[in-house]
């Protein structure tokens, strides 16, 4: 069985999402930025406030690495996946990968009580999240298969995910 793999940015509904789809297709929910947590038993701010991005990119190329070898899974990946090509290559070789996307201004909403997303941090959250995605935008729109969770609840997203798989693994069998 293909794996399934959410990208996109911080706020899209990854892990949300992910955890619902996985029960609906009975496969096992991995979270990158929960298993790099587990290993190294620190927290993703600790990380970036002790070792800084560099050290955490290089947990997370690991743990993609150990998540793409296996099979059957719906993993959740970090918002900066898409920022290492090496990523994405080992996720697409294994797994149907879909992007969800959502606008600035969706995004911001859902992150507006949230504490845990280092590269957010500071009073500026509105600046660094519009320029953090407009630098991105092209690597997850480069995505061929993208869900557009701007006006979408979770629901109607996990049913778009869950379509989009269901046809992407049916043509690969
Ligand atoms: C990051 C997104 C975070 C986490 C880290 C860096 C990013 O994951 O990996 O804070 O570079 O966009 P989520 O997308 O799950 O918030």
């Amino acid at each position: 069985m293909k794996n399934l793999v959410l990208v996109g940015f911080m706020g899209s509904g990854k892990t949300v999402v992910g955890r619902r789809v996985a029960q609906e297709l009975g496969m096992e929910f991995c979270d990158c930025d929960e298993r790099i947590e587990q290993r190294t038993g620190r927290c993703i701010s600790d990380i970036f406030a002790r070792e800084g991005e560099a050290y955490f990119r290089e947990l997370e190329r690991e743990t993609v690495r150990e998540l793409a070898a296996g099979q059957g899974r719906v993993i959740a990946t970090g918002g900066g996946v898409v920022l290492n090509p090496e990523n994405l290559r080992d996720l697409f070789a294994t797994g149907v990968v879909i992007c969800l996307w959502a606008e600035p201004e969706v995004l911001l909403g859902r992150l507006r009580h949230t504490s845990d997303r280092p590269l957010l941090a500071g009073s500026d959250r509105e600046q660094r999240l519009r320029a953090l995605l407009a630098q991105r935008e092209p690597l997850y729109r480069a995505i061929p298969l993208c869900v557009d969770t701007t006006h979408l609840t979770v629901e109607q997203t996990v049913g778009a995910v869950l379509d989009l798989y269901r046809q992407q693994a049916g043509q690969q069998q």
